[in-house]
């Protein structure tokens, strides 16, 4: 546990020696680190004053909440961190992107080649990283459109293929769709940057900018003229906030689960499948399985009994 302890303490630091000020830890990683701390002190400690596991005032994580630790600090919930300035390019303006005419192949392969080459999205990838386009159906019915891509996705220049993603395939073929019959993409075409050391991998990922959302909305606004999908399945509030404008709620819990409209389709809005990934309890599994039986009602799919009947265990 002490080497364990040492070499956490020693990637802390590492991290804080470039820039990084806070690091996302899951409820359980918090859990058990107050417990050793406890076990530590209580350790050094006369039985008789041994503290709680826990001081009854220690902020606690919520339920739902993720959770995130100052790199400095002892075990304590932060604010989310705030994109590093130094990171965050100035942009120029949003691009128009003008369609071609022609069928929906030939059009896609055009956008592919804008965003490929669009000299702001080269600039804002780290070397030997990918540009991520959508993928998936032009003929779907249903597009799901998340944030940004994350360190799996910038390998593989395919949105949703990390762990979120998988996930969401799963959730897919729980519709009774396979991941090729949808389309899948994302606000941002390219991972948002956050300070590393020469030569290091970043860890983690922060929410993209109102900015680089602004930048990256049309090449989406493309697609979504390209595939003409029925309705767009809108994945956490960043994607939302991207589609909806960023004052048009406060928390997701406001319009999850309610039709909205973007680009003249309709927008039904749920948490992303991270948050599932990180409470994975049945009472968020059912909220988010509950917007996506809405979808599939309104895009006329059959729903059977099963389906209507999964995570209604407690
Ligand atoms: N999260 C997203 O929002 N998009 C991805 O492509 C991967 C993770």
């Amino acid at each position: 546990m002490r080497t364990a302890l040492t070499a956490l303490t020693d990637e802390l630091k590492r991290l804080k020696s470039t820039g990084v000020k806070s690091v996302a830890v899951s409820e359980e990683s918090v859990a058990a680190l107050r417990r050793v701390i406890a076990a530590r002190r209580s350790a050094a400690m006369p039985a008789a004053e041994s503290p709680r596991t826990e001081p009854a005032s220690a902020p606690r994580p919520s339920a739902s909440a993720p959770v995130s630790m100052p790199v400095s600090a002892p075990v304590r919930p932060a604010p989310a961190p705030k994109p590093p300035e130094a990171e965050v390019r100035k942009l120029p303006a949003p691009p128009v992107v003008t369609l071609p005419p022609g069928d929906k192949t030939t059009r896609w392969a055009w956008l592919r080649e804008q965003v490929l080459t669009n000299p702001v999205c080269a600039a804002n990838v780290r070397p030997g990283k990918k540009i991520v386009l959508g993928v998936g159906s032009l003929d779907a019915k249903i597009m799901f459109v998340g944030e940004a891509p994350g360190a799996e996705e910038e390998i593989q220049g395919e949105p949703f293929v990390g762990p979120a993603g998988q996930l969401l395939t799963r959730m897919i073929g729980g519709m009774g769709l396979k991941r090729e019959e949808v389309y899948i993409g994302n606000i941002m075409n390219w991972r948002p940057q956050m300070p590393v050391a020469a030569g290091a991998e970043q860890v983690g990922n922060r929410p993209p900018t109102p900015e680089e959302l602004a930048f990256c909305l049309p090449f989406l606004r493309a697609q979504i003229e390209i595939v003409n999908p029925l309705l767009i399945v809108a994945l956490g509030s960043t994607a939302a906030q991207g589609l909806l404008g960023a004052d048009s709620f406060k928390t997701l819990g406001e319009i999850r689960g309610r039709w909205q409209q973007f680009a003249g389709k309709p927008v039904m809005v749920t948490y992303h499948p991270s948050y599932i990934l990180r409470n994975a309890s049945n009472r968020s599994k059912r909220m988010v399985w509950e917007d996506l039986l809405q979808v599939m009602d309104r895009a006329g799919m059959p729903i059977s009994d099963k389906q209507r009947g999964y995570y209604l265990d407690k």
